[in-house]
């Protein structure tokens, strides 16, 4: 690997969705078993990295979420226009109902949040292995929906709960992801945020826009 002969660091970004949701909350001692296409070719890569550069990090965040700003939306590779939480409020800005599940529990992670972990393990000189970087709040997708929804000010019955048996989704969901985060605190002394404090900046960065908006 290119990144061990100039002894650098490779950091692979991960997901809790390598873990198959039966013994939650997980921390990086936990037993990887994942169940869907996806969750078993990212535990290949993280054990590529791993085998490859003995100073790979591997950081496994989880529901990853950020303000999106209007007109900067587009589709990724893999056809996502938004990620969760801008989409969420993207659709109960336009007063519509959403269905989410109640059954399915994570720890979700604020982008910014992941970036400021990335970058704390990029520069610590000791830190290598896996790093659980995810929100330190585990919440289930609808608890976290009516908290955005709460947070935003919108109406909350148009967050409507569903069980993941009506979403019909064809790949295999872990029910309850939830990582616990506290290597990379002990480590770096970075401590992923509580829900609270993340949808605080997520608040505050759309309003910013519909700040500079109006000037
Ligand atoms: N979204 C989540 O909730 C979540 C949760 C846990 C972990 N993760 C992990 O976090 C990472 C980002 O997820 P995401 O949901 O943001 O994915 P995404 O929306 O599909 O974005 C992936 C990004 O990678 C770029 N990309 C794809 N193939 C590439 C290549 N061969 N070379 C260079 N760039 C390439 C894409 O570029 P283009 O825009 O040009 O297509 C896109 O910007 C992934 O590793 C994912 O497994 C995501």
């Amino acid at each position: 690997m290119a990144t061990s002969e100039i002894n650098s660091k490779f950091i692979f970004i991960s997901t809790d969705f390598v873990f198959d949701g039966r013994f939650a909350p997980y921390t990086e001692e936990s037993l990887p078993n994942p169940e869907s296409v996806y969750a078993i070719s990212k535990l290949e890569g993280e054990r590529a990295a791993l085998s490859r550069n003995e100073n790979s990090v591997v950081c496994r965040p989880a529901v990853i979420y950020s303000w999106v700003p209007t007109g900067q939306t587009s589709s990724s590779s893999s056809g996502k226009p938004l990620n969760f939480g801008a989409w969420l409020v993207s659709q109960l800005q336009a007063r519509k109902e959403v269905r989410i599940v109640t059954d399915q529990v994570t720890s979700p992670t604020l982008a910014d949040d992941l970036a400021q972990a990335i970058l704390k393990l990029a520069e610590s000189t000791k830190a290598k292995g896996v790093f659980h970087t995810a929100g330190a709040t585990s919440i289930s997708r609808y608890d976290f929906s009516v908290k955005v929804s709460e947070k935003f000010g919108f109406d909350t019955n148009l967050v409507r709960p569903i069980d993941s048996s009506q979403l019909k989704q064809v790949a295999k969901r872990p029910l309850n992801s939830s990582l616990i985060s506290n290597r990379i605190k002990n480590e770096t002394g970075y401590e992923m945020m509580s829900i609270e404090k993340a949808l605080d900046i997520f608040a505050s960065q759309a309003s910013m826009e519909v700040e500079l908006n109006r000037n």
